[in-house]
């Protein structure tokens, strides 16, 4: 084999870099060249592309976002063209095979989230050689234990609890976090855990008012006038509804998810009479360096991806199992995403902790 490529899809998770960096170098460590697709599978069918090689990769492992560029729009199987001055979609998933066999690409390494993942698999069924690496701050893919980014997001999401600590404490109110990972609570439970919150509320466990409200008045009865709720994205309001942001209609999930604290701390200052406050951290959880647990897991990922691709295998996810990172066929692979079972050690020892889960 003398050429493999690389693409990241979806929305940018800290990490993608480690990966790019760590294929790259067993891929020169081997003789092999690496092409680097621009901004996610846009790169691919309009055969936008880099050679990855030494300058390009110095530097990477502590940067975040991924110097490919990403999207979490394009589809090759429903892919936006012009056509007589208007925009239609059209499966161009042959053009993206056709041009990994022009550019004599032996495999594509695909680093994304379940949209990208899937993709990854349709064109593999479609005869292109594929392998997978799972990324999302979500932690939401099935058949691995961690997606890198997960660790990074959790940090900064615990960061900004301890912040708002202060001020919950200073002002005698109720801190409303609201944070990312779509419909599984997993940087939620996480970060709530970690950042001592007194409520979680994550998509997985249905909470009602009176709960939240027990919680926090019990709080103040017992002298701590201030409180700290932690509620994820996908959290329904009591009516069933999800809070939406945006709807982007090209996406494969046209959802953006947002504003559930806005409606929760409205509803608790109702209830209990005590001041609060919501803040959604948003995209700040993507951004910025990742942590060293992050670092470590994205370069065994990229190292175990570049080592199927060059072993000639194909149709694989890398992923992480029992702290032992190995490979899942794609049809081994459940379609949906991986939500926190409400059973979860975390939960259990967060409920022994006193930290009410709104149920
Ligand atoms: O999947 C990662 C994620 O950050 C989710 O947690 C969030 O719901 C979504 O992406 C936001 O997407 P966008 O960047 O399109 O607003």
């Amino acid at each position: 084999m003398k050429r493999l490529g690389i693409l990241t899809g979806g929305g940018d998770a800290p990490g993608l870099n480690a990966v790019i960096r760590a294929v790259s170098r067993v891929s020169q460590a081997n003789g092999v060249e690496l092409l680097g697709f621009k901004n996610g599978y846009n790169g691919l069918i309009h055969g936008d592309y880099m050679h990855l090689t030494m300058p390009h990769i110095s530097g990477l492992l502590t940067k975040g976002g991924t110097i490919l560029g990403t999207n979490n729009r394009d589809n090759p199987f429903n892919f936006p063209v012009q056509e007589s001055g208007k925009i239609v979609y059209r499966d161009m998933s042959d053009k993206a095979i056709e041009n990994l066999e022009k550019l004599n690409i032996g495999c594509l390494i695909v680093v994304g989230g379940d949209g990208s993942l899937a993709i990854a698999r349709e064109l593999s069924e479609k005869g292109a050689k594929t392998i997978t690496v799972p990324k999302t701050i979500d932690n939401d893919i099935l058949e691995t234990d961690q997606t890198f980014g997960f660790d990074t997001a959790v940090n900064t999401a615990t960061e900004a609890l301890d912040k708002l600590h202060t001020t919950a404490e200073s002002h005698h109110r109720v801190m409303v976090l609201e944070l990312m990972g779509r419909y599984a609570g997993w940087i939620t439970l996480y970060s709530g855990v970690a950042g001592g919150a007194d409520v979680i509320l994550i998509p997985e466990i249905p909470w009602k008012i009176e709960k939240v409200a027990e919680k926090i008045l019990n709080r103040k009865r017992n002298g701590k006038y201030f409180s700290i709720v932690v509620v994820s994205e996908g959290v329904k309001t009591p009516e069933g509804d999800y809070v939406i942001r945006q709807t982007i209609k090209e996406s494969g999930d046209p959802l953006r998810l947002g504003g559930i604290s806005h409606v929760i701390s409205k509803m608790i200052e109702d209830t209990t009479g005590i001041e609060s406050r919501a803040t959604v951290l948003g995209h700040l959880q993507r951004g910025g360096s990742p942590s060293p647990f992050d670092r470590v897991l994205a370069t065994r990922y990229g190292v175990a991806a570049a080592k199927l691709a060059l072993d000639g295998e194909h149709g694989k996810m890398v992923s992480l199992k029992n702290g032992v990172i190995t490979s899942v066929p794609f049809e081994k692979i459940p379609s949906g995403c991986r939500v926190v079972p409400t059973d979860h050690q975390l939960i259990c020892a967060a409920r022994e902790m006193g930290i009410s889960f709104g149920d």
